[in-house]
């Protein structure tokens, strides 16, 4: 059993990757959710979060607001791939959970100190404006950490949001460079990954077929972002991002990367939030990151499938 806290923009990708993580407690204890600003602003994260947490009847889970806007720049959002409310495609009724009152940012920090070190990993789906903060805040807290898992960066696969980062990294590079430098073991899941972990028409099909109230949601939050996908790449589908984290903690198996250096571009306006890996250990940079350029994807969506399955209403089949 692993303990997690998941830091996150939902976004339709965080949404799948929460639920793959809420239907997996024999192998992971959700402690918490902490919302980033990000895909859209943090009220947005913040009610989606809680949104996602209901769909998959787990009101319960502890869902605190972090920050809403990066360390040092304007906040960048991504309506244009996530709709206005950065859940569209399906109606879902509007969160009945409240929000816990502590801030996202103290959440992890208690947490960490409450719990045995070593035993609490960190999840990050978005920005890492959260995760730095807490780390500025109180240092103490950075030895006490198992282990980073988060989605961003890329190094074949370049940039997303520009030709040279990904977005998670792009809208907050100072917050991305203070995680890389922090000492803590970090594995990193990059565009090079994500972008081999595609929606295609047979694995949205699969979701929809569970005749569930989360395989609907999950096709159609497939449904409505993919377009956006598909029209920049020219794909037959769209890549499942933040899912991959839940993944390589649940099926390492299925992964494959390298142990290199990784540094962050933070001056830069041309190439802002780039992640500078070292996949071919050019530099004598000490290796700081597994760097996860590899997956079996149609494992991946086999498994995650097979799981949301799970997170059905009481009692239906
Ligand atoms: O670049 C993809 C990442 O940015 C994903 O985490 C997506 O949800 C957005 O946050
Ligand atoms: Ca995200």
């Amino acid at each position: 059993m692993r303990k997690i806290i998941i830091d996150t923009d939902p976004g339709q990708d965080d949404a799948v990757a929460i639920l793959l993580a809420l239907a997996s407690p024999q192998e992971l204890d959700l402690l918490g959710i902490t919302a980033v600003a990000g895909n859209v602003p943090l009220e947005l994260t913040a009610k989606n979060a809680r949104i996602v947490c209901e769909l998959a009847g787990r009101a319960d889970v502890p869902v605190h607001a972090g920050c809403d806007r990066p360390l040092s720049h304007d906040l960048v959002t991504a309506e244009h791939v996530h709709g206005r409310s950065g859940l569209d495609g399906p109606t879902l009724p509007d969160p009945g959970m409240a929000l816990r009152d502590a801030h996202g940012v103290d959440f992890i920090i208690e947490t960490l100190r409450r719990e045995p070190p070593g035993t609490v990993t960190l999840c990050a789906l978005g920005p890492l404006t959260n995760l730095a903060t807490a780390f500025r805040r109180a240092p103490d807290i950075c030895a006490r950490v198992q282990q980073i898992v988060l989605m961003g960066g890329a190094y074949f696969q370049v940039g997303n949001i520009t030709p040279a980062a990904e977005f998670n990294i792009y809208v907050d590079p100072d917050a991305a460079a203070i995680v890389f430098g922090s000492g803590i073991s970090i594995t990193v899941l990059p565009l090079d990954v994500t972008h081999k972990a595609l929606t295609t028409r047979a694995r949205v099909e699969a979701f929809r077929a569970l005749g569930t109230p989360v395989g609907r949601a999950v096709a159609e939050w497939t449904d409505f972002f993919e377009r956006f996908d598909k029209e920049k790449y020219g794909s037959e589908g769209a890549p499942l991002h933040d899912p991959c984290v839940i993944a390589w903690l649940l099926w390492p198996e299925l992964f494959s990367g390298r142990f290199i250096n990784v540094e962050i571009e933070t001056v830069s306006p041309l190439t802002r939030g780039m992640t500078v890996a070292d996949w071919w250990r050019v530099t004598d940079r000490a290796p700081n990151a597994t760097f996860i350029g590899d997956i079996d994807a149609q494992a991946f969506f086999d498994r995650l499938t097979e799981r949301l399955a799970r997170l059905a209403p009481q009692g239906a089949r």
